[in-house]
């Protein structure tokens, strides 16, 4: 049988949105800050990111709902329901987000970000170079 997948926690977000309502929708509208602070068994691989930079940030989005299929983008009725594969909603089976973030610092395993449109002590589950 295949070997399940199993994730592994790479740190903690620190800012100051703590309610989905102050949240922005997305991370291309945000101009929120706040601290990826991975933990030390992964600091290393924060080598190479510097201030600067724009990084593509995974995350485990903690409060969310895993058991909605289709939803209404954005909450606007008006627009029909859809599929959640088909829209960037927080609600999905597997609640990952993936946000775009500018690299204002980088102090040791803390990283300072800017665009923000998630959820003081989210998960993080990974960070990616942006592909330009
Ligand atoms: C539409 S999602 C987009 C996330 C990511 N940028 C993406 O495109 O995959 C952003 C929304 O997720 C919600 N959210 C943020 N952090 C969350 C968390 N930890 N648990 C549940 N919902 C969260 C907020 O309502 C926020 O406006």
């Amino acid at each position: 049988m295949a070997e399940q997948p199993r994730l592994h926690i790479i740190g903690l977000l620190h800012g100051d949105i703590t309610s989905r309502e102050d949240a922005p929708k997305n991370f291309d509208e945000s101009d929120r800050t706040g601290t990826l602070e991975i933990f030390p068994e992964y600091q290393e691989g924060l080598d190479g990111i510097a201030a600067g930079q724009t990084i593509v940030v995974l995350f485990w989005l903690h409060q969310s709902t895993r058991d909605v299929l289709k939803v209404y983008p954005r909450g606007d009725k008006s627009r029909g329901l859809r599929g959640v594969f088909a829209t960037r909603s927080p609600m999905r089976p597997n609640p990952l987000a993936i946000s775009e973030l500018k690299v204002l610092a980088v102090h040791g395993n803390q990283v300072e970000v800017s665009g923000l449109d998630i959820l003081d002590g989210t998960p993080i589950i990974d960070i990616k170079k942006k592909i330009s």
